[in-house]
């Protein structure tokens, strides 16, 4: 038996199903209808900014949180009447955080697989094995309140793979590590998937997205907002993408104005003001374009054609690019 679990997936094809899920808190719809499907054996990437409703989307699905309306399974066990069970099935990072702060990071991750009814042995080649992984070997006697953010982060993830459960719910896994750390730590989500989980993590990083997700749903104000593969959402928005830049900002809206008319879309203006960023179906009609930016005395300093980025994705379907997004 896969994972030394006791209890076997009902489901093998669903990791997640969840429908119509629904979250309330007063009368902020946090999650307001929300459809999942996760495939075994895959990475889904959940992206969204802030308060978009990842978290509350997660702690429904791993029964912490109960949904005031929908349904979601489990590897076909469903998330109130089986939760025991569905508990079983699952990790979740974040569940650990209240560690013991005056205990050293090996203690911490001992207690963690003795609770887990590994011996005594075991435990400890374990806590090793992990804090080598996480690059935590020379911190390992250090007791926790002495630990930065970036190395309690790795230990709560250490600590969630003791017990490698079939279904991992990593809820912003590398938000603050340095990008070494973050490298390490998609490895660490690849190998555990290799090795027969499945993941579920929620990213503001569209990069990380891109790398590791087999499937995306992008989450916004409570609503899935598109869902698909890297490659479909990068479709979505158009086969390439237009990057114009203008010399002077002055020009920046009737320029606009006129992308917006030549390629029948809508563009972005970026954070530097004098750059527009557009969805491009069709790249023949680029000549076009530049002739009217002509005609009307715009001069340019840039033009490109690329593939779109999932952060144009993500600006094109939720309005508003994730840094925005993403300040508090
Ligand atoms: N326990 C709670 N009580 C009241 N409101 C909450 C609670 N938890 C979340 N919210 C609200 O629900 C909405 C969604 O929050 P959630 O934490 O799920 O967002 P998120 O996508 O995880 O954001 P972040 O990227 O900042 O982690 C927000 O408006 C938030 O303020
Ligand atoms: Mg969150």
């Amino acid at each position: 038996m896969k994972h030394g679990y006791s209890i076997e997936p009902k489901s093998n094809d669903l990791a997640v199903d969840a429908q119509g899920l629904v979250k309330l808190f007063g009368d902020n719809r946090a999650v307001d209808g929300v459809d999942l499907q996760v495939k075994a054996g895959s990475i889904y990437g959940v992206l969204g900014p802030n308060g978009a409703g990842k978290t509350t989307t997660i702690r429904m699905l791993a029964t912490l949180l109960r949904p005031d309306a929908g349904s979601a399974r489990i590897f076909g066990y469903d998330v109130l009447k089986d939760s025991q069970i569905v508990r079983q099935l699952i990790g979740v990072t974040g569940q650990y955080a209240s560690v013991d702060e005056s205990l050293s990071a090996t203690e911490n991750l001992v207690i963690f697989s003795r609770l887990l009814g590994l011996g005594r042995a075991e435990s400890k080649r374990k806590a090793a094995d992990l804090l080598e992984e996480f690059g935590l070997t020379e911190a390992a006697k250090r007791p926790l309140k002495n630990f930065s953010g970036g190395m309690r982060r790795r230990l709560d993830l250490a600590a969630s793979l003791i017990a490698q459960p079939p279904l991992i719910f990593l809820d912003e896994p590398t938000t603050g590590l340095d990008p070494r750390t973050r490298a390490q730590m998609w490895e660490t989500i690849r190998r555990l998937v290799k090795t027969g989980s499945t993941v579920l993590l929620t990213t503001q990083y569209l990069d990380e997205a891109d790398q590791l997700a087999d499937r995306i749903a992008v989450i916004d104000r409570g609503h899935v907002v598109a869902e698909g593969t890297v490659d479909e959402l990068k479709a979505s928005v158009g086969t390439s993408s237009l990057q114009l830049r203008v010399q002077q900002e002055a020009d920046i809206m009737e320029a606009r104005r006129i992308v917006n008319h030549m390629l029948a879309v809508q563009s972005n203006v970026s954070s530097e003001a004098t750059k527009i960023t557009a969805p491009m179906a069709d790249p023949d009609r680029v000549t076009d374009l530049l002739l009217a930016l002509r005609e009307a005395g715009i001069a340019l300093a840039e033009v490109s054609v690329q593939k779109p980025t999932l952060d144009e994705v993500f600006l094109s379907i939720t309005g508003q690019g994730v840094q925005e997004g993403a300040t508090k």
